[in-house]
């Protein structure tokens, strides 16, 4: 009853009336992954139906473990299947849930990916009849954002693709910041296997969560020093710092680094720390409008480096 995709080395059951658009444009989740996070811990796929897109990240390396929940019994079955199928009980667990209400607290992930319903309709009974394309009043949505905290690490990530002829971003600004997320940045994709122009992610951080901000021209970043605390968990005296972005530690030997923090935002470090950056490539520094660091993976340097992209203004608050 179940068709299967053989993705690397991972068998996934499927069946036409539970695959949202997974095993098609929801492959794009992998290079975007790869290109915005590396690898990461564990993944949850929110809205899984057969969880393609969890289990491709998981075949590709791109993560720990999995974590799937979705609202169909059928969908939970068959995610269960998959996973007996190809004995990742001890990598992969899944929750039948009605948006995220059954999933235990104890839950935590550093990145969730979703393909969630995309079209809006005033009915909750159009919702019932397509849980697959329709999200009545945006509940789903709404729910998700509101309750999503709890489960997230430190420096998590949210990533879910949308549909332009649903929605677009404006959709989400108001639920997002009532809920304290913004919107990192905003992607589309055009891969070779799914030429699809209506879809597009959209990447969202915690407001406050690690440390980033947007550069304006001027590279010069004012921050309060308590904002400063408050991201970081961690204090900086009033003044300017430079800040270095590159992930090539060799190429800033000799700058003087003040402060490091390790890849779990606990442990401090001294010493040179391997950086790493969205979207900067090994062995390169670039310039980049939107610089995101999680804790851990950037370092700041005093005002002996010239060759920074930007200034940290701490400023008293
Ligand atoms: C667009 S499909 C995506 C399925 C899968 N990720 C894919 O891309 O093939 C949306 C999924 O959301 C699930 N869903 C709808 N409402 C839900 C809710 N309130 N809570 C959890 N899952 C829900 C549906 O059962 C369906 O599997």
């Amino acid at each position: 009853m179940y068709q299967y995709e053989q993705y690397r080395d991972i068998r996934i059951a499927w069946t036409d009336d539970l695959d949202g658009g997974g095993g098609s444009f929801g492959r794009s989740f992998v290079p975007v992954t790869r290109h915005l996070f590396g690898k990461t811990g564990r993944v949850f796929e929110f809205c899984a139906g057969p969880g393609f897109i969890g289990f491709y990240l998981l075949a590709e390396g791109l993560c720990d473990s999995v974590c799937f929940s979705d609202i169909n019994p059928k969908a939970v079955e068959m995610l269960e299947h998959t996973i007996k199928l190809n004995g990742l009980e001890s990598r992969v667990s899944v929750y039948l849930s009605d948006g995220l209400s059954d999933i235990p607290d104890s839950e935590k992930w550093d990145l969730v990916v979703s393909n969630p319903p995309h079209f809006f309709s005033e009915s909750h009974e159009d919702h019932l009849n397509d849980l697959r394309r329709v999200d009545s009043q945006w509940h789903v949505h709404a729910e998700f954002y509101a309750n999503i905290r709890r489960h997230l690490n430190i420096g998590a990530s949210i990533l879910f693709q949308e549909n332009y002829l649903g929605s677009s971003e404006n959709t989400f600004a108001e639920m997002l910041d009532r809920n304290n997320f913004v919107i990192v940045n905003s992607i589309m994709i055009d891969t070779q296997r799914h030429r699809d122009n209506n879809k597009f992610f959209m990447w969202i951080k915690e407001r406050g969560d690690g440390l980033w901000w947007m550069l304006d021209d001027t590279r010069i970043l004012p921050v309060a020093a308590t904002d400063v605390a408050r991201r970081n968990r961690i204090s900086l005296p009033p003044g300017k710092y430079q800040i270095a972005f590159a992930n090539d530690t060799d190429r800033l030997s000799g700058v003087f680094m003040t402060k490091a923090w390790d890849d779990k935002g606990a442990g401090r470090m001294e010493g040179p720390v391997q950086i790493r950056i969205a979207g900067i490539k090994p062995g390169t520094r670039e310039k980049s409008s939107c610089v995101l660091l999680n804790p851990g993976l950037y370092f700041i340097t005093d005002d002996r480096m010239t060759d920074s992209f930007a200034t940290l203004d701490v400023q008293e608050k």
